[in-house]
Parts: structure tokens; C-alpha cells; sequence
């Protein structure tokens, strides 16, 4: 991110639904805070008005929505948050902890819906101006076990994609593994522990290399 004089240290935090990305963001953003370091907590799809909204058409159970419609509404959402919010961040030495990002998409549109993973990544890398995460924390576990602790949490209004069958959430997550082994120096595979405070010690261990 050379040419944008980008300062700031870029997280996102994946992993399918219920794995406890929100959970862990905030675990991280106040060990982060504790180290001194000014921290922006965002999310996708939304972290921004305009990016918002169209999380709330793109997740709205009674909307039908075709694959590329989808993509690109995420891809749109993305387009907005990041020049908006994130990179605007990143300039000014902040750093950014994002759940989901360009490599949800993969997972979700790419290896989930079955859409040409090369379009995917050609539409991730306008959205997002070519940013890329400085690291990447991806939290695995079985797929039913995330989908029941998601639904917990939606308390019967579970949103469109948790809708989805089970075999559209294991393609998510082989998705996503294989994202992992593709770039192993920037994405960190974590297998979601018993409890969510020891799923931030193992979050704890790979921030510790990177920030002292
Ligand atoms: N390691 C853990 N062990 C047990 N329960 C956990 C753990 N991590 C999170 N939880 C619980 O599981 C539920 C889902 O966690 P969380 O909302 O953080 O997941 P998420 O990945 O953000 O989900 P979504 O994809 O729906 O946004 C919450 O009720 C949370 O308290
Ligand atoms: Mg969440």
C-alpha cells in the first residue's frame, strides 16, 4: 500500500458464521488498547452508513437475490468501506480489526454460491483498491457447532445467509481452509477453543510475533 502511504496495521478476523469473530475482536481490540495502540473496530458487510444498508438488504431473509447480485452488492458495500472508513484509518498509524473481508467473499461467493473464483477476486481487488490484510485470523470449526451458537444469538431470526443449507457451509469452510494454506504467511489458522478467552490466547500468540 505503498502509494497511499498506508501507516496503520490492517487485521481482518474470518471464519463462518458463529465462530466468534465478533467475540474475539473485541478481545483483541482491548488487548490492543492495553499495548497502546489506537484501534478501530469494523465489520462487514457495513461499517459505514451506505455500507449498512446494504448489509441489511444483502442479509434480509425475505429478499431473493441472485449470485451475482449478492456479489456485487458485498463488493459494493466493500467499495464504500474501505475508501470511507478503512483506508482513512490506515493513513492516520490506526489499526483497523475487521470481521470479514475480501477473503469472506472467496469463501462465501467463490467456493459457497460456486461463482468463477477469478471474477471474485477480480471484483475483491477493485473494492477494495488492492488493499490487503496485513494478517489475517481465521477462525475454524465445525459447521454445525458455529450455526447453532449463531442461531442461539439470532434467537430464531437467523439471517440469509445462516439460512443456508449445511453442505453450502462446509464449501464455506473448505473455502476458507484452503485460503489458509494458500497464503500461510498472512492468514493464521485457529481452531475456535472451549472458551472464547482461550480462543484469545491463541489469538494472543500470533499478535505477539508481530507487535511487541
Ligand atoms: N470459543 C467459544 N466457546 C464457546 N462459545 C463461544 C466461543 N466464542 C464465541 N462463543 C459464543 O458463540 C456465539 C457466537 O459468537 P460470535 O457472535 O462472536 O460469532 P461470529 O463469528 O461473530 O458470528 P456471526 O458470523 O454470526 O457474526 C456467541 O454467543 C458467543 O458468546
Ligand atoms: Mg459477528
Amino acid at each position: 500500500m505503498n502509494k497511499r502511504k498506508k501507516k496503520g496495521f490492517f487485521i481482518t478476523l474470518e471464519g463462518p458464521d458463529g465462530s466468534g469473530k465478533s467475540t474475539q475482536s473485541l478481545l483483541l481490540a482491548r488487548y490492543l488498547k492495553r499495548k497502546g495502540y489506537k484501534v478501530v473496530r469494523t465489520r462487514e458487510p457495513g461499517g459505514t452508513s451506505i455500507a449498512e444498508a446494504l448489509r441489511r438488504i444483502i442479509l434480509n431473509p425475505k429478499n431473493r437475490i441472485s449470485k451475482v447480485t449478492e456479489v456485487l452488492l458485498y463488493e459494493a458495500g466493500r467499495a464504500q468501506h474501505t475508501s470511507e472508513l478503512i483506508l482513512p484509518a490506515l493513513q492516520k498509524g490506526k489499526t483497523v480489526i475487521c470481521e470479514r473481508y475480501t477473503d469472506a467473499t472467496l469463501a462465501y461467493q467463490g467456493y459457497g454460491r460456486k461463482l468463477d473464483i477469478r471474477m471474485v477476486k477480480e471484483l475483491n481487488r477493485i473494492a477494495s483498491s488492492g488493499l490487503k490484510p496485513d494478517l489475517t485470523i481465521l477462525l475454524d470449526l465445525d459447521v454445525r457447532e458455529g450455526l447453532d451458537r449463531a442461531r442461539k444469538v439470532s434467537r430464531g431470526r437467523m439471517d440469509r445467509m445462516e439460512r443456508e443449507s449445511i453442505r453450502f457451509h462446509e464449501r464455506v469452510r473448505k473455502g476458507y481452509l484452503e485460503i489458509a494454506s494458500r497464503e500461510p504467511g498472512r492468514v493464521k489458522l485457529i481452531k475456535v477453543k472451549e472458551t472464547p478467552e482461550k480462543t484469545h490466547l491463541e489469538v494472543v500468540k500470533v499478535i505477539e510475533k508481530l507487535v511487541k
